[in-house]
């Protein structure tokens, strides 16, 4: 019995981890790991955002920034009144996808110091640390973006995005003929139907197609873009 509500205490001990670093830290501040070098937490208000290093990087203290030669020491958590607190599930940290280090030529972290964290002027679902060994693309956990003016990834309907691409309409498939057709035309853009005589095609303006069959008898005229009598047709 007395194992168990040891095992309890530090099954809650772990999760209560990511809190506590950030307790009184600011949004936004990053935080290595008192228990693993290579993770590190996002603080922000509510739950902190658990990151890892690429493989074989870690989390250096002194740069803020993942690297692989890092100074990974315990932090400045207070352990002593934490393991007796009852877990407390909702400050366990939400984990994110593995980071990425951006090969090649990339400007985005130029002239930035190590431990600088950038936005990602393409979107909002990630951002960028800057590492010795250039940028890390570090994804927002789902349902979260981040948020270029307070940095931090933060509740999808409360960020507020810099960055985010204007709307595209949707591309057409290519298996889609009709709608490739259809794509970019306004709304009741009319067309014969391209293989089938008796037939037209209507657009909705959203690239989408409508197919329509003309009454029996009748044909779609392509020049005066009506159902006409099959002998005005040529088909
Ligand atoms: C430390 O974190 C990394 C990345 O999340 C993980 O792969 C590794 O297993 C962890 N190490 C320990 C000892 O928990």
């Amino acid at each position: 019995m007395k194992l168990l509500v040891v095992l309890l205490a530090l099954g809650g001990f772990g999760a209560l981890y990511g809190f506590k670093i950030c307790d009184r830290k600011a949004p936004g501040t990053i935080m290595g790991s008192p228990t693993n070098c290579s993770e590190f937490y996002m603080c922000r208000d509510g739950r902190p955002v658990l990151f890892a290093c690429p493989e074989n990087m870690y989390f250096d203290v002194d740069t803020a920034a993942c690297g692989y030669e890092a100074f990974c020491a315990d932090n400045d958590v207070d352990f002593s009144q934490d393991p007796y607190e009852p877990p407390v599930q909702e400050y366990s940290p939400i984990e994110t996808n593995p980071s990425q280090l951006v090969t090649g030529q990339s400007l985005m972290c130029r002239g930035a110091p190590v431990g600088a964290i950038r936005a990602d002027m393409t979107g909002c679902s990630a951002f960028y640390q800057c590492t010795k060994v250039g940028p890390l693309r570090l994804e927002c956990p789902a349902g979260t973006l981040f948020d270029s003016n307070r940095m931090l990834c933060d509740p999808a309907d409360i960020v507020s995005c810099a960055y985010a691409p204007p709307p595209k309409p949707p591309a057409p498939s290519a298996g889609n003929m009709l709608e490739l057709l259809c794509y970019g035309k306004k709304n009741g853009y009319k067309f014969a139907h391209p293989t089938n005589c008796a037939r037209y095609v209507v657009c909705n303006g959203n690239n989408r197609a409508q197919e329509f069959t003309c009454p029996s008898g009748t044909a779609y005229n392509k020049l005066r873009k009506i159902c006409d009598f099959t002998h005005n047709v040529e088909c």
